[in-house]
């Protein structure tokens, strides 16, 4: 599976917490762009796409959501709900966003711009496209 949990390093002190991520060093692509997914409401799914090439990493700055990856093979589920945790996908993952928690909010890190035709948003081709058929 082409995914990992990431455990960022917190700079805290009395003030609060503050975490940097800084392109091809703690963060293991150039970052070309940034968005953020904000006013989600449970019952509602995103996601349901595969990208080609492109890198990502995402983090729940608030609340919480859980995320279903599948590389074709196997299938995986967990949650993101911690702004000091990073999820760390790679290319060929197709990922649900799903259990969104009332205005949730997600930052995502992307090694690319976007390009739709970078998208596999059909899973049956996904599933074709990672399995070589
Ligand atoms: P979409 O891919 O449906 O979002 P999600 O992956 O969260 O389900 O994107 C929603 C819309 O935003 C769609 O019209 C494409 C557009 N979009 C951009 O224009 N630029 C971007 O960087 C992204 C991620 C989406």
């Amino acid at each position: 599976m082409n995914y990992k949990l990431i455990n960022m390093k917190v700079f805290g002190d009395e003030r609060g917490r503050l975490i940097s991520l800084e392109g091809g060093r703690n963060c293991p692509f150039e970052i070309k762009r940034v968005y953020w997914i904000f006013d989600t409401v449970p019952n509602m799914d995103r996601g349901m796409h595969a990208h080609k090439n492109m890198e990502q990493i995402i983090v729940a700055m608030d609340g919480a959501c859980q995320f279903i990856l599948d590389d074709g093979k196997k299938r995986e589920s967990l949650w993101l709900n911690r702004p000091d945790i990073g999820l760390y996908i790679g290319k060929n993952m197709w990922r649900e966003m799903k259990n969104f928690s009332y205005g949730c909010k997600l930052m995502v890190l992307a090694s690319d711009y976007y390009d739709e035709r970078e998208y596999i948003r059909d899973y049956n081709r996904f599933l074709k496209e990672v399995n070589n058929d």
